[in-house]
């Protein structure tokens, strides 16, 4: 993967600063889910480069607050909102056209839904809904964004996972979670799923000759209590910081739980097929690279998924050459 040609050059002879990022005047980044939480912050922190950056949000009143605080803290900044519902997938062809750029240089795929109860629930199309709004709603985006990514020097695909995907094995003859329901371990799976996703994505990246590269990142633990204040998107009350506090020698806060996403899509050291988390423990702390866990590698396993998540979709986002 080659650097962006809008990213500032200079930021690669200088160790990465989470809080003092190179400029990418001129790059267009998408980011789902950037309404709320850790999307919000990376939106937040993107939009202090310089770039066009777009909210994907499926509730229009929370983008607008979501754009209206980044505006309030970053003078000048480029920041817009598109309509994005990963629960439905028939819905997704037309945020392409919303988006009204002629290329993109990075969709940061970090909107999630975590169930905390049964019962297990799906998504209008029928699907379970964390695996389909998760996985197969960002596999589904891939493929309507490729063309936008593959226009635009060197785009990045990067797609944030979670530690709660390390100790999951995916379940390839019950990916709906139809057996034995239950919503931590469904939610791992479909954190797995999307992991093992940007990594077999990459591989078939580079298999065709593509300019577009798809990272893995994963956020740590980030708290909301931990969370600086954001009104009216997040006020954290008093109370809950201070019970949070003693947290804070294990996880973060959403803002930095933003950081490794940022970093994949804005450092020119970051590469195609690799995995970023959060230095601590891989649970807080500054962004560095890891290993490819071990089952992530696993290519027949991801290979299956790919299969699967076609049939379910429709869509192949590998096969389009950059
Ligand atoms: N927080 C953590 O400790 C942690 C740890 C590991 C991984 N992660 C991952 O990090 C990402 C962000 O987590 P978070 O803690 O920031 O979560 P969050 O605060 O609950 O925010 C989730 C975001 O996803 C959006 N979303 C949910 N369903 C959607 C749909 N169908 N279409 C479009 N957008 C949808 C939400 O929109 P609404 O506001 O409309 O609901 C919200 O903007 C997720 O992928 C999560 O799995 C988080």
């Amino acid at each position: 993967m080659g650097v962006p040609a809008t990213v500032s050059s200079t930021s690669s002879t200088l160790p990465w600063n989470v809080h003092r990022l190179p400029r990418a005047d001129g790059s267009v980044f998408l980011v789902t889910g950037g309404n709320a939480g850790i999307g919000y912050f990376v939106a937040e922190q993107l939009s202090a480069t310089g770039a066009t950056v777009v909210l994907g949000s499926r509730n229009p009143a929370k983008a607008e607050n979501a754009t209206a605080s980044i505006r309030a803290r970053i003078a000048g900044a480029r920041v817009r909102t598109v309509r994005l519902d990963l629960a439905d997938l028939s819905s997704l062809q037309s945020v392409v056209e919303s988006l009204e750029v002629e290329c993109l240089d990075a969709v940061v795929h970090n909107a999630g839904v975590a169930l905390d109860d049964p019962p297990r629930s799906e998504t209008p199309d029928g699907y379970e809904l964390m695996f389909g709004t998760n996985h197969l709603g960002h596999f589904a985006l891939t493929w309507w964004l490729m063309p936008l990514l593959s226009a635009a020097p060197a785009a990045r695909v990067v797609t944030v996972g979670s530690f709660a995907a390390k100790s999951e094995r995916l379940d390839l003859d019950d990916l709906q979670s139809r057996k034995g329901y239950q919503p931590k371990r469904t939610y791992g799976r479909s954190k797995l799923a999307q992991m093992h996703f940007g990594i077999e994505l990459d591989r078939r990246l580079r298999a065709v000759g593509s300019t577009v590269a798809s990272v893995v990142v994963h956020p740590g633990g980030a708290l909301d209590s931990l969370t600086p204040s954001r009104p009216p998107i997040h006020v954290p009350t008093t109370g809950a910081r201070l019970s949070a506090a003693p947290a804070a020698l294990l996880v973060q806060g959403k803002h930095a739980g933003a950081w490794p996403a940022v970093r994949a899509v804005l450092d020119p050291a970051v590469l195609g097929g690799q995995l970023w988390g959060p230095r601590v423990f891989g649970l807080r702390g500054e962004p560095r690279r890891e290993p490819v866990w071990n089952h992530l590698a696993d290519t027949s396993v991801a290979a299956r998924l790919w299969d699967a998540s076609c049939d379910l979709t429709g869509v192949d986002p590998g096969a389009i050459p950059g």
